[in-house]
């Protein structure tokens, strides 16, 4: 949470950071990824059998390197619009006996090479939590219990036993399942009103939870701001013991999805247009926080999150999803993600995963080709942030301008505030304080005083910056200060500078 206090730009801004103002941690799950059966995001990302940089599996261990060095916690997967038509059966067994399908959504033929196991196998060499969005277009209750079977049972019942037939005895016990994908969009096969979509959830949810109860079940919203958003979240998060075994702490719905995609062709408001997120966040998580009061759900339910299982920067000229969405980033791109990371940070208290879409290729900071990997501008705070905005989330308060012009979405102006500091602070657990700071000008440097970093303490300062906002190649740098005290630090233009000292 940042507090903000507007000043004249002639004034010098202000920082303050008290590390015992801790507001909530900040959940592992925040930087999580997303992989789709799209464009070159499984074929030729992560999965690229024949290339020398592959091993065994077919996987890129370039690839399986960049998620390490990203400690990416969760990966979503197999889509997006991708799995309103998508049978997860065709994807397991023989490869040789797999069919190949139409992809509805992006208009292409999925040879089905890479299916469940092999994702599943991925994600234990990468070391990170499987996330499974189920088929709400053309997919049954039937098939999404017998994934769900298949994936995480321990029985000897058929799909579990099938499982076994496929050479893993073990269950996978896949902890968290989407129902559905966007199904408000008029591009989704199987798109559903809002009342439809509710009732169907809700049944789902019930008999996938009698199924299994240890699974996390993610209901399908749309911005946070829409009616659909209210409509769902009414008639969902409500408490009924049916399908919970009588458990007064459990509920059917453990979080609401929302995907927000921002992106202008100006800078500054390319970079404020993440501040949308922020506000869809607090307007999803009073919509929750209303749902609970009237439909009397107990305080001993935890509260349900908010999962943003789509987010990032797209550019305005979208790359065509048809072709692979790859998308060339730019210093201000990189700087709107970090505005996105602070908003995450920031609004701890909500989250309980977000998912940048996506980790590979599609709309995505990392590239592969034959030879290699190349790490795009966005790839720089992500892996800042997801190594160090860890553990509790801090309160602050900035005291600087703010810019006046035009927003991207035009409903911030007026609504969320849009400081030339874009700030957020983390406590992580080793006792160090992360202070990540976006100074959003294009150039203008900014000098600033921090209060709450000790005079003489050895501050830790990483900056992400390059010489135009619209460069390509924009690097990172680490330098090790003692800090002054004359407790002032001049923020770059156009940079995202993140400090990191024992308070
Ligand atoms: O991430 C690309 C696409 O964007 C996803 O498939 C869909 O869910 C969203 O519209």
């Amino acid at each position: 949470m940042t507090s903000f206090t507007k000043i004249p730009d002639e004034e010098r801004p202000v920082i303050s950071v008290d590390a015992t103002h801790t507001i909530a941690r900040i959940e592992a799950n925040t930087y999580g990824g997303f992989t789709e059966h799209m464009g070159r995001c499984i074929y030729g990302g992560i999965y690229d059998p024949g290339n020398p940089l592959s091993d065994e599996n077919g996987f890129r261990t370039d690839v399986i390197k960049a998620m390490k060095d990203l400690n990416v916690p969760v990966v979503r997967y197999p889509g997006g619009n991708f799995v309103a038509t998508y049978h997860w059966l065709d994807g397991v067994g023989p490869r040789e006996k797999r069919p190949k399908r139409h992809d509805l959504a992006w208009a292409g033929v999925e040879s089905n090479q890479f299916g469940t196991d092999e994702f599943l196998k991925w994600c234990e060499i990468v070391g990170t939590e499987p996330y499974f969005a189920l088929n709400f277009g053309t997919g049954t209750l039937d098939e999404a219990l017998a994934w769900v079977e298949y994936c995480n049972s321990d029985a000897d019942t058929f799909y579990a036993n099938l499982r076994r037939q496929n050479g893993r005895e073990k269950p996978y016990k896949v902890k968290y399942w989407a129902l559905g994908n966007e199904m408000w969009g008029p591009w989704q096969v199987g798109q559903m009103t809002k009342e439809a979509y509710a009732d169907k959830a809700y049944q789902w949810a019930k008999a996938l939870k009698l199924l299994d109860p240890s699974i996390v079940l993610i209901l399908c919203g749309e911005t946070g701001y829409s009616s659909w958003d209210s409509y769902v979240i009414k008639e969902c998060i409500r408490y009924d013991l049916h399908g919970l075994g009588g458990s007064t702490t459990a509920s059917l719905i453990d979080m609401h999805s929302i995907h927000i995609y921002t992106a202008s062709d100006d800078h500054l408001k390319n970079v404020t247009a993440p501040r949308s997120a922020e506000r869809a966040i607090q307007i999803a998580a009073s919509l929750i926080d209303l749902a609970r009061i009237e439909n009397k759900v107990p305080h001993t339910v935890p509260r349900q999150k908010i999962c943003f299982d789509e987010w990032n920067v797209w550019d305005p000229q979208r790359a065509p999803g048809e072709k692979g969405a790859e998308e060339a980033y730019t210093l201000s791109d990189a700087l709107a993600v970090a505005v996105w990371l602070n908003v995450f940070v920031r609004q701890a208290e909500h989250i309980g995963m977000a998912n940048i879409a996506q980790s590979v290729n599609v709309i995505s900071p990392l590239m592969t080709t034959k030879e290699g990997i190349v790490k795009q501008p966005p790839w720089w705070p992500l892996v800042l942030f997801s190594k160090y905005m860890r553990g509790q989330s801090l309160a602050v308060n900035v005291r600087c301008g703010e810019y006046e012009g035009q927003t991207s979405p035009g409903w911030i102006r007026g609504t969320v505030e849009t400081p030339w500091l874009d700030v957020s602070a983390a406590l992580q657990d080793n006792g160090v304080v992360s202070l990540a700071v976006v100074n959003i000008t294009e150039n203008r440097a900014i000098e600033t005083q921090l209060k709450g970093i000790p005079a003489g303490a050895k501050v830790e300062v990483h900056k992400v910056t390059g010489k135009s906002v619209l460069e390509r190649d924009a690097g990172i740098s680490k330098e090790d200060i003692t800090w002054p005290s004359s407790h002032c630090f001049e923020f770059p233009a156009a940079s995202l500078t993140l400090l990191r000292y024992k308070p």
